[in-house]
């Protein structure tokens, strides 16, 4: 899975990776992936100490990745296409705060849900709500600008940890949304996260078909 994630960023062009390891088989994965050589890449680490969230761990990469565009990918979602066109334009553009992408699920209270205005522009997302205005999931693949940190910092100070001891990815998303420079682009292509077993299971089931055909 690490593997396939870690395609999803070189396929699309980006060669300088800053991964960031928890947990227990922190080594294994630095043994696994080295400095990124075999993918033709440069690989950094960054360890998150607990399960602080994804915008925590994204802020531990503050001292690396400070000052740049960056994108950022979660490590259990699947995504069948790469997103060449999508770094091209966002690193060449300075329109877009970040970039958001979605997906239809038939289960989207699993995730962040999207809402959007009648000219597609994306005007809320909730975090895993009970009763989901759209079926629209938030993927794990987000595009931000140099602004991310400052941006997170805010989160921090004016939101904090949520009832589940994170710090929300949803919370930073909705503050480039409030501040009118989040764009939201639909996945072509399979997409899957691989939360629970049934998910697992479909990840497996598409990497089998499509490996089949590469
Ligand atoms: C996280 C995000 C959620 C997003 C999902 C995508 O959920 O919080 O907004 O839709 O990743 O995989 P989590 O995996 O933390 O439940």
């Amino acid at each position: 899975m690490i593997y396939k994630v870690i395609k999803t960023l070189t396929y699309s062009g980006i060669k300088d990776i800053t991964i960031v390891l928890g947990g227990e088989s922190v080594g294994d994965f630095i043994k696994l992936l080295g400095d990124g050589s075999d993918f033709n890449a440069n690989f950094s680490y960054v360890y998150q100490q607990g399960a602080g969230g994804i915008a925590e761990a994204l802020y531990l990469t503050k001292k690396i990745l400070k000052g740049h565009k960056i994108a950022v990918i979660l490590g259990d979602n699947v995504f069948e296409n790469s997103f060449s066109n999508a770094v091209e334009e966002f690193e060449n553009n300075n329109e877009y705060g970040c970039i958001l992408f979605l997906k239809e699920v038939p289960d989207p209270e699993r995730f962040g849900v999207a809402e959007l205005n009648e000219r597609g522009e994306i005007i809320n997302i909730e975090e895993k709500p009970k009763l989901p205005k759209t079926n629209l999931c938030v993927t794990g693949l987000y595009f931000y600008d140099e602004n991310i940190f400052k941006i997170i910092e805010k989160v921090i100070n004016d939101i904090g940890y949520s009832d589940r001891g994170e710090l929300e990815i949803t919370d930073v998303n909705n503050y480039y949304i409030k501040i009118g420079t989040a764009k939201a682009q639909i996945v072509n292509g399979f997409w899957s996260d691989a939360g629970t077993f049934k998910t697992l299971l479909r990840c497996c089931n598409f990497e089998s078909e499509f490996s089949k055909r590469e």
